[in-house]
């Protein structure tokens, strides 16, 4: 097993150390001598607060932290930035930057998700990603599961690369573009016949000189829902030039998942998951500790 050391600045103020053992240098693909050589993966993560959110962040950030050379943009929905994701962020050691951006409060616009959160985060890049140096962004929502060789398939993007997601849920199991001679011809995926892009969010991941070449490119509330990705690519590309990655598409690295919100949490916001803070929270709900008969005389210590 190899391991490498590497210090840099992270947006989160101080010098990180990491020290990884990956996936990546085990399996050959990586060469610990010329990492910082490799592009740079921006990886671009909305979220919002949820009961599921801290979790799901968890999962998330154990993935991202084993691979290399990666900067994680995560952008919250909202006006304020939170201080537990932001403490789960520092914690993590992972390269970072913290944002924030609201969706509209109009409900016809906010069944698009993530739209202005991954906007910002485009913006963020456009101003601050060294020109020159090549880098690849993809857009991760926080709820999905990635293996780690999906960021050693996204490293090699030229343009726009595309590849098959994994769907734990609804009618179809997988979404994967068809490929015919090495070239995308088509899709499997619904709707494939009234979309010229059928891909999902997870689907796709495009070299950071795309954003600089397509200066307004970015991702609109005017777009029917499910069809965020449609746009967003015709902007730049066309099928022809989709460069297919995961073994000529034959390989799943990626699942989108639908976490079901759990319906006693619903409202609740904000959680600060440490256990006396939940037992203050319990106290406060009387009816929740009603209908799990919570012993009172405990409750109340
Ligand atoms: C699907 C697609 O995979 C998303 O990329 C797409 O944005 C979304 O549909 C859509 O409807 O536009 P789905 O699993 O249904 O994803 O959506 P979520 O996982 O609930 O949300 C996608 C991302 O946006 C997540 O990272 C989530 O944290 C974030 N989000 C969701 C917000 O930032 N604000 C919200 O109000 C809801
Ligand atoms: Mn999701």
């Amino acid at each position: 097993m190899l391991f490498y050391i590497s210090s840099y600045q992270g947006s989160g103020g101080g010098t990180f150390y990491d020290v990884r053992c990956t996936q990546e240098s085990a399996t050959g693909v990586f060469n610990h001598t010329n990492v910082l050589d490799l592009p740079m993966l921006y990886i671009i993560t909305p979220t919002y607060d949820r009961p599921t959110q801290i979790p799901d962040l968890v999962r998330l950030s154990n993935t991202l932290r084993n691979v290399r050379n990666l900067h994680w943009i995560v952008v919250e929905d909202g006006l304020n930035l939170s201080n537990h994701v932001k403490s789960l962020l520092q914690d993590s050691k992972i390269l970072y930057t913290y944002l924030s951006a609201s969706s509209p409060s109009s409900y016809v616009k906010r069944r698009l998700k993530g739209i202005a959160q991954r906007n910002k985060a485009l913006s963020w890049i456009r101003k601050n990603h060294q020109k020159g140096l090549d880098a690849v962004s993809y857009f991760a929502d926080d709820d999905n599961s990635y293996t780690l060789e999906l960021f050693s398939e996204i490293r090699k993007t030229k343009k726009i690369s595309v590849f098959p997601v994994g769907f734990t849920g609804g009618d179809m199991t997988f979404q994967a573009p068809m490929i015919e001679n090495g070239k995308v011809v088509g899709f499997y995926a619904w709707a494939h016949d009234i979309r010229v892009f059928a891909v999902d969010m997870a689907g796709f991941a495009l070299n950071v000189r795309v954003l600089f070449d397509y200066q307004k490119m970015m991702f609109s509330y005017t777009t029917p829902a499910g069809m965020n990705e449609e746009y967003f690519l015709k902007q730049c590309c066309t099928v022809d030039e989709l460069e297919p990655l995961a073994n000529n598409c034959t390989k799943i690295l990626v699942w989108h998942i639908r976490t079901q919100s759990p319906k006693l949490a619903k409202n609740i916001s904000n959680i600060d998951w440490n256990v006396s803070s939940l037992i203050k929270r319990l106290k406060i709900n009387t009816k929740i500790y009603k209908r799990n008969r919570i012993n009172e005389n405990i409750l109340m210590r």
